[in-house]
């Protein structure tokens, strides 16, 4: 059931902490419109957007919230025009750059959804090396996608079964649900049980569509840079709030 608030002040904030959900992806839009309402430069509103995900991330962590997934760029966002697809990249660095530089505090695990083949080799380092560094720590995990899309997801599982298959490591007439999941980036992490999508668009856009065949989902009008932690208690409440069935009864 989607759920989409034009007065958010109206809904309830009240979170029941013993019963959070453990999986939390967030489709962080709506910096640019965040940046034209103050006639600042669209990066200006990524910058504010990156700063605000720091401050999400390390609340989920502090909450106790499992898994985070955030969509930071997609396969589609390469159309944008240079100067905005450096600054969204520029950002990223200096966020890995200041992960790396606090992970033994953190003790945030990171991983990447995506195909990181197409980012500048800096950049691409900088994630496996962010990757490789946080492998062993547990408690929060936090999963940027990055030059993801999720058709190009599925169709990049479908080539790696088919090539088991051929290889004689997989049969195409024995193919379950959890195995095909196997193949995604997502692989071994807990479906999201709430998607967050702030700035009123109404849409998936291309992220997790296998994993989110179950997620509940939640809309508000509030911009991503302004999506505060009251925003986020408010989409969890909202989740707290539904009944979900699974397909069953
Ligand atoms: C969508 O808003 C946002 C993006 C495509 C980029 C998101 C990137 C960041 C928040 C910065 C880097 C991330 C991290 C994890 C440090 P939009 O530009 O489509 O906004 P609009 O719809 O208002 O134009």
């Amino acid at each position: 059931m989607a759920f989409f608030s034009k007065k958010t002040e109206s809904v309830p904030t009240e979170v029941d902490f013993s019963r959070l959900p453990k999986h939390i992806a967030i489709i962080m839009d709506g910096n640019g419109r965040w940046a034209k309402k103050r006639s600042r430069p669209r990066t200006v509103g990524h910058a504010a957007g990156a700063e605000n995900f720091r401050t999400i991330a390390t609340y989920c962590k502090e909450i106790g919230i499992d898994y985070l997934t955030v969509y930071a760029f997609s396969t589609e966002n390469w159309k944008r025009p240079a100067d905005e697809v450096g600054a969204i990249m520029g950002l990223l660095k200096k966020y890995l750059l200041e992960a790396i530089g606090q992970m033994e505090r953190d003790r945030v695990k990171m991983e990447f959804f995506g195909d990181l083949s197409l980012l500048a080799p800096e950049l691409r380092e900088l994630c496996e090396r962010t990757r490789e560094i946080s492998r062993h720590y547990e408690g929060c995990q936090v999963n940027i996608c990055l030059n993801y899309g999720g058709r190009d997801e599925l169709v990049r599982a479908a080539q790696a079964f088919a090539q088991d298959c051929i290889d004689g490591r997989a049969d195409p007439n024995h193919l379950s649900q959890e195995q095909f999941g196997g193949y995604l980036f997502s692989k071994g992490i807990p479906d999201p049980d709430l998607v967050i999508r702030p700035s009123g668009e109404l849409r998936l856009s291309n992220f997790l569509l296998w994993q989110s065949a179950y997620a509940e989902f939640y809309f508000t009008d509030v911009l991503w840079p302004d999506f505060s932690k009251e925003e986020l208690h408010r989409a969890i409440a909202s989740y707290q709030n539904r009944n979900r069935r699974f397909g069953g009864v």
